[in-house]
């Protein structure tokens, strides 16, 4: 079975953009494909050296990937700390990495003009570490964003040099799986297009009923259709969209016919959403709060999973190191 890898940013809380995106395209990938998801602990510190309770948030992000229906036993779960291996593969990596490669990295480029007093060694090889991640397991697949595109060809590249410079045919060339292509696009509550945390205009999975009716309420709107059967504006279309993904067909048939009739009541619409994310949501809140309280399980998970992806990387580094001619 083909193997896929992937590392999560830890950015904070889940909100429905993530679940729609990322997150359900792990849920299917589980079935289909060898899957591995850590935790990039390490890589958060290129930004943030002094991570503030960075165990609380990794017991947070574990507490919501579990609740959405990443199941352990299929797709391990780990966090990159745990897993020692990858720090060795890192090394060999930087040995044949450039300055001029790694400084030409658009992502380098804009960190370090955002943070021009903090342009660190691991900024620089932060290309070098996700290979490590990624050819320490041999990974076939690797889900990842547009952004990654870059750090996916830097990682293609270390792949193919080692191979070169030790004339081996060792690794191979991890693919990129582009599954924002085909998720769902999930639109803000202020009328932008995308809901995201920077915007401000996230539903969270763990937000409570009231703080969702608060967030549903106070959406963006317009001052109502005026003509029969008219395209709607972005705004109100986004509504609709947020509607289609979490109401019935029969709902969402109601309200659009009520738009098209020009009778619609904004507010109708809205409460019967902000019920119907509520409801989409409550299941998925009750596991994280499960989670949550239940600290030896997630303490579990991550050491079973640190376990698996040890033993993966450390096979890995016996015959890279018997490659370089250290001693295996
Ligand atoms: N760079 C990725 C991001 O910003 C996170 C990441 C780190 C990653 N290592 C990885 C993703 C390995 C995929 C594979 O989202």
């Amino acid at each position: 079975m083909e193997k896929v890898i992937s590392g999560i940013r830890p950015t904070g809380n889940l909100h429905l953009g993530n679940y729609f995106g990322a997150v359900k395209s792990f849920l299917q990938m589980q079935d289909e494909y060898d899957c591995m998801f850590f935790i990039a602990d390490w890589h958060s510190l290129t930004t943030h050296p002094t991570p503030e309770n960075i165990r609380q948030s990794v017991r947070t992000i574990l507490s919501e990937y579990l609740a959405c229906g990443i199941d352990p036993e299929k797709a391990p779960i780990y966090v990159q700390s745990d897993v020692k291996p990858v720090l060795e593969l890192y090394l060999y990596l930087n040995m044949n990495a450039y300055l001029g490669e790694l400084e030409r990295v658009t992502s380098f480029k804009e960190k370090a003009r955002t943070q021009p007093d903090n342009v660190n060694a691991g900024l620089l090889t932060y290309p070098t570490l996700m290979a490590a991640d990624v050819l320490a397991h041999k990974a076939d697949k690797v889900p990842v964003r547009k952004d990654q595109d870059q750090n996916m060809e830097m990682m293609r590249l270390f792949a193919r040099r080692f191979n070169r410079i030790y004339n081996v045919d060792f690794f191979k060339e991890p693919q990129s799986y582009h599954f924002y292509k085909t998720a769902v696009k999930v639109p803000g509550l202020d009328g932008s297009g995308k809901m995201g945390k920077s915007n401000g205009n996230c539903i969270y999975l763990c937000d409570d009923e009231a703080t969702i009716r608060k967030k549903v309420m106070k959406a963006v709107t317009d001052s109502g259709p005026t003509q029969l059967n008219q395209q709607k504006p972005e705004v109100i279309q986004n509504l609709f969209t947020l509607l289609e993904l979490v109401s019935t067909k029969d709902t969402c048939d109601y309200f659009n016919d009520q738009y098209n009739a020009m009778t619609i009541r904004y507010g109708d619409l809205k409460k019967q959403l902000a019920a119907d994310v509520n409801a989409f949501c409550a299941p998925i809140r009750e596991r994280i709060l499960e989670f949550q309280s239940n600290e030896e399980y997630i303490q579990k998970v991550a050491a079973r999973g640190a376990e698996r992806a040890s033993e993966s990387a450390a096979a890995t580094l016996r015959e890279v190191r018997q490659i370089i001619g250290f001693r295996a």
